[in-house]
C-alpha cells in the first residue's frame, strides 16, 4: 500500500518569466528532492531551499514564491509532513494582474451586471489561505470540484453516472461564502493549469443586478451574459467558473411575482437563468458556483440543480481564534504590534502554555455569534478606540482587543433592542 501523503507545492513564477511551466516544475522538484526538507502549509522560505549558487540564481530569477498548501486541511498529520512521507505535486502558474473587468447592465451604465477575471489573478492571491473553516470544508470542496473536472475530462458517461457542475454555498451573511467561491476558482485554475493551457476565467454575476429597474431589459441582459459565457466555454482548453452570487434575490423575485407583487417579467428572467444553467451543465470545462445568504428560503429549482449544498455557518471558537490571530500577525508584520513573542496557532497553543494564547482564547470565546467579516473588523476597532498610538505591545493590543469586543457586543445588543 502506498502510504505517501500528497503535498501540493504551488510555484508562482515571475510575471516576465518565459520558461515552460514543466521545466520550472522539474527544476523545483529536483531542488526539493536534494534538500529533503519537511513540509507544512505556508510559503517556503527561499533560504531553506538551496545553498547552491546556480540553483539560487534560478529561483531568484524565475520564481515569485513557492507555497505548500492543504496539508492542514487534508487530515491529521500535525500539520507537518516529513520528506520521505511526501508525494510531491508541483504546479507552476503565473498571476494575472489585470484585475476584474466590469460589464454594465444597462445603457445608462449604472449597474454592473458582471465582473470578469483571468485566473489565477493577483486579486485573489492568498484568499484561499485567509479563509478559515472547520470540518475540512475547503478540502472537500476542492476535491469535489477536482472529481467533477476529472469525470468530465475522462468522458465518463453521464447517463450511467450522474453529476452536475453546480455548487451551492448557503448560510448567514459575512461567513465567507463569496470569498470561498472566488478562492476556489483561483485554486482550481492553479491546480488545473496543465490541463487547461489557455487558462481560467471567473465571471461573477450579481443576481440583484439582473433585476434592474429596467425590468423589460433583464431578459435581454441574461441572454447577453450567457452568450458571452458560452463563447468563453467554447475554447475547450480554457476553464470557466461562473459565480452567481446571492441567488436568493432570484428566489424572492419569483415568489413575489407569483403573489402578483412584482411584474411577471421576473419569472421569465429567473427561468431564463435556470435554463442557461442547465445548458452550461453539459459543458465539461465549467463549474457553476452559487451562494445564498438565506438558508431556509432557497428556491427548490436551485437546490435541485446543485450537487453540493454546503452550509457555511458562523465560525466556532477555534475558527475565531485563528481569524483574530491572522489579523494580529498582519499587524505584527507591518510593525503596528511590536513584540518579541508571537502567539502560537490554535494547534500549537494546546501543547504550549502560553499566556498570550490563553488571553486570545478568552477573547475568541467572547466573540461568539460574530461572523468572519465582523471579526476582521474588531482589530481595527481595537486600535481606533483603545490603542490610539502608532504602535503598541502585544500585551496592550490583546487588552484593547478584549475591550473592542465588549464594545461591539453592547452596540449589537442595542441595535437588536431597537429592531
Ligand atoms: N471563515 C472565514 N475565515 C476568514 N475570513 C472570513 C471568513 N468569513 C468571512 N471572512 C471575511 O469576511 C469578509 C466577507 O466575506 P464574504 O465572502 O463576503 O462573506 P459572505 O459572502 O458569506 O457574505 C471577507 O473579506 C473575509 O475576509
Ligand atoms: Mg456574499
Amino acid at each position: 500500500m502506498d502510504t505517501k501523503i500528497p503535498v501540493c507545492v504551488e510555484v508562482c513564477s515571475k510575471p516576465l518569466c518565459t520558461l515552460k511551466y514543466q521545466d520550472i516544475a522539474n527544476k523545483v522538484l529536483q531542488i526539493l528532492q536534494k534538500r529533503q526538507i519537511s513540509f507544512k502549509d505556508g510559503i517556503l522560505p527561499f533560504k531553506d531551499l538551496t545553498d547552491d549558487p546556480e540553483e539560487n540564481k534560478f529561483i531568484l530569477q524565475n520564481i515569485e514564491f513557492i507555497e505548500v498548501t492543504d496539508i492542514e486541511g487534508s487530515q491529521n498529520y500535525n500539520g507537518i509532513v516529513l520528506f520521505w512521507q511526501a508525494d510531491l505535486r508541483v504546479t507552476v502558474y503565473q498571476l494575472n494582474d489585470e484585475g476584474g473587468a466590469e460589464e454594465m447592465a444597462d445603457e445608462a451604465e449604472e449597474i454592473p451586471a458582471c465582473k470578469q477575471w483571468i485566473l489565477p489573478s493577483t486579486d485573489f492571491n492568498g484568499l484561499w489561505n485567509s479563509l478559515v473553516f472547520e470540518d475540512d470544508i475547503k478540502s472537500n470542496l476542492l476535491q469535489y470540484a477536482t472529481t467533477t473536472m476529472l469525470f468530465s475530462d475522462s468522458l465518463v458517461n453521464p447517463q450511467l453516472i450522474n453529476w452536475n457542475r453546480v455548487i451551492l454555498l448557503h448560510g448567514p451573511p459575512g461567513t465567507g461564502k463569496t470569498s470561498l467561491c472566488k478562492g476556489l476558482a483561483q485554486k482550481l485554475s492553479i491546480r488545473l493549469s496543465s490541463r487547461y493551457p489557455s487558462g481560467g476565467q471567473l465571471i461573477e454575476i450579481n443576481a440583484h443586478s439582473l433585476f434592474s429597474k429596467w425590468f423589460s431589459e433583464s431578459g435581454k441582459l441574461v441572454m447577453k451574459l450567457f452568450s458571452r459565457i458560452h463563447e468563453m466555454v467554447e475554447d475547450a482548453d480554457s476553464f470557466v467558473c461562473v459565480l452567481i452570487d446571492e441567488v436568493e434575490s432570484l428566489t424572492a423575485a419569483r415568489k413575489s411575482a407569483l403573489n402578483g407583487t412584482e411584474p411577471s417579467d421576473s419569472i421569465r428572467v429567473v427561468n431564463a437563468v435556470l435554463t442557461q444553467i442547465d445548458q452550461l451543465k453539459n459543458c465539461s470545462n465549467v463549474v457553476i458556483l452559487t451562494t445564498s445568504n438565506i438558508t431556509k428560503a432557497i428556491d427548490l429549482a436551485f437546490v435541485d440543480r446543485a450537487d453540493i449544498k454546503q452550509y457555511i455557518g458562523l465560525p466556532g471558537v477555534k475558527g475565531r481564534y485563528t481569524i483574530l490571530l491572522s489579523c494580529i500577525s498582519e499587524l505584527v508584520r507591518v510593525g503596528i504590534i511590536r513584540d518579541d513573542e508571537m502567539i502560537p496557532s490554535w494547534h500549537d497553543s494546546t501543547a504550549v502554555k502560553n499566556e498570550y494564547a490563553l488571553r486570545l482564547k478568552v477573547v475568541a470565546e467572547k466573540c461568539e455569534g460574530l461572523s468572519g467579516r465582523a471579526l476582521r473588523k474588531v482589530p481595527f476597532l481595537a486600535h481606533a478606540f483603545f490603542v490610539q498610538q502608532s504602535w503598541c505591545t502585544m500585551d496592550k493590543f490583546l487588552d484593547a482587543l478584549g475591550k473592542a469586543v465588549d464594545k461591539e457586543s453592547s452596540v449589537r445588543a442595542q441595535l437588536q433592542e431597537s429592531d
